[in-house]
């Protein structure tokens, strides 16, 4: 159960989102859109890192995988054989009093009672089924052969171009296909800051595979997903798995697990790892008439693949390190007093700026040189960002607020002033045990590179 407090540590984490430029309203200027919304300069790092790490393990690191990019227009006949014109729909019940229009899950019940959860009204609509998916027209005519839809998951174009990529990757099975794109649900009531939206980036991987292989595959990409939330920083007694029961699983579905995260409004699904047999080949095969079995060599069998689906989405694990990120603590400011500073204590590996650079002070140009030269020897490696306003203890306060792992400070040793022992070497901080280390600048990018990979 979410507390009250958990409230405002969820609200305090979307003001922060918007004061530090990582995540805005959609259209804010004009009273915004609703389950839409823009990353900023913070937020679009941060994201980026997120699909650069899922992408270098999941297919950069592995001989097995291969990745593509879909089109987000789809054909209909795509998602008619996939079920999702028929059966991509949530039940909408809509409030008589207040109007709202709510997902069934969402009514709250007192006293035996179901009830609006906006306004506690009684009197509601029979559930009716409401498709998610958004509609559009492509060409100049505006009629019904020219539908083409958003499409609601990226699995579908993976399935539909399952033979072209086997032909020209000729890789064996078990192997997969990875994509990351745009993802659209018209989704009744979107909430929870980015957790709900209409529109979404999703990470999915398609691993095909012998029929006998599937349950096994399940259990490997459970842990390797596992595996991989924990090499970006939330911990492992912050996820759970949960075993979605028989009647709550697709039909074609022999196994589905949920990847869950305890965000601050509540424990919510993070990412689907779903074994979902030869369901979405077979009905394009009988759908478009093509084949789109595989040929086994060595069985000399045609076969229709089995497939694994580990299916993540790039919000919600934003959102998900964003909130494990988000610390007060106690910090000395430039006297030595302490005060409370909010921190974001992001991996370094996922930390949209790895390193800050300041000079001690802004108006001795041979500060400000050997900064710009620090800061010209590690952008080449890494995010780096020059800052020379304000006090050190201000400029730390900033960077810890940004979630920036290490602070570089080039001060009067550094320029062998005080000893000649200490030229070139300058002051290394770690955001988060605050602890600073003198290091020689020749030996800085490597030390950061190691810290950050
Ligand atoms: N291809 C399978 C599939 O799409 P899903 O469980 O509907 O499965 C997978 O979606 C993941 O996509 C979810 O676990 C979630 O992370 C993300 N996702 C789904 N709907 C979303 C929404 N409305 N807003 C943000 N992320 C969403």
């Amino acid at each position: 159960m979410a507390t009250p407090s958990d409230a405002q540590r969820m609200e305090k984490i979307v003001s922060l989102c918007k004061r530090r430029g990582f995540i805005f309203q959609s259209s804010e200027i004009y009273g915004g859109l609703n389950g839409a919304w823009d990353y900023g300069p913070l937020g679009v790092e941060l994201k980026r890192n997120l699909k650069n790490y899922w992408w270098r393990v999941m297919v950069h690191e592995r001989d097995d995988v291969v990745g593509m990019d879909g089109a987000i227009l789809t054909h209909p006949a795509v998602l008619k054989a996939s079920g999702h014109v028929e059966g991509f729909s949530d039940p909408m019940i809509d409030c008589r009093t207040c109007k709202a229009h709510l997902r069934a899950d969402q009514l709250v019940e007192k006293n035996g009672v179901q009830q609006c959860p906006n306004c506690g009204g009684k009197e509601l609509t029979e559930a009716r089924q409401f498709n998610l998916m958004f509609e559009t027209h492509v060409g100049a005519a505006a009629e019904e052969s020219s539908v083409a839809y958003l499409r609601p998951e990226t699995a579908q174009s993976i399935f539909v171009q399952f033979k072209n990529i086997l032909e020209v990757s000729r890789k064996k099975l078990p192997f997969g296909i990875a994509q990351i794109g745009k993802a659209f649900r018209n989704e009744i009531n979107p909430r929870n800051f980015t957790f709900r939206s209409r529109e979404f980036e999703q990470m999915e991987l398609e691993y095909f595979c012998r029929p006998e292989q599937g349950m096994n595959l399940l259990e490997y990409w459970k842990e390797e997903r596992l595996k991989f939330y924990e090499n970006i920083g939330i911990p492992r007694e912050k996820l759970h798995v949960l075993t979605v029961p028989d009647e709550e699983r697709a039909f074609y579905s022999k196994g589905t697990y949920d990847i869950e995260y305890d965000f601050p409004f509540g424990r919510q699904e993070l990412e689907g790892v779903a074994y979902r047999t030869d369901y979405d080949l077979s009905q394009h095969q009988k759908a478009s008439a093509k084949s789109l079995d595989y040929f086994d060599e060595e069985t000399k069998e045609k076969i229709i693949p089995h497939v694994v689906e580990p299916s993540a989405g790039v919000d919600r694990t934003v959102l998900a390190m964003i909130c494990e990120a988000y610390a007060e603590d106690q910090a000395p400011n430039d006297k030595g007093e302490m005060e409370s500073r909010i921190v974001l204590r992001f991996h370094p590996r996922m930390a949209p700026i790895k390193c800050a650079v300041f000079p001690l002070l802004k108006n001795k140009e041979p500060l400000v040189t050997k900064a710009k030269e620090i800061v010209a020897l590690l952008r080449p490696q890494m995010t780096v960002f020059y800052d020379e306003s304000g006090a050190i203890g201000r400029r730390y306060r900033r960077q810890d607020e940004t979630g920036t792992p290490f602070c570089v400070t080039v001060d009067f040793e550094t320029l062998g002033e005080k000893d000649p022992v200490l030229c070139d070497t300058v002051t290394l901080r770690d955001r988060d045990s605050m602890k600073q280390e003198r290091v020689e600048i020749r030996k800085l990018t490597a030390i950061l590179r190691e810290r950050i990979r």
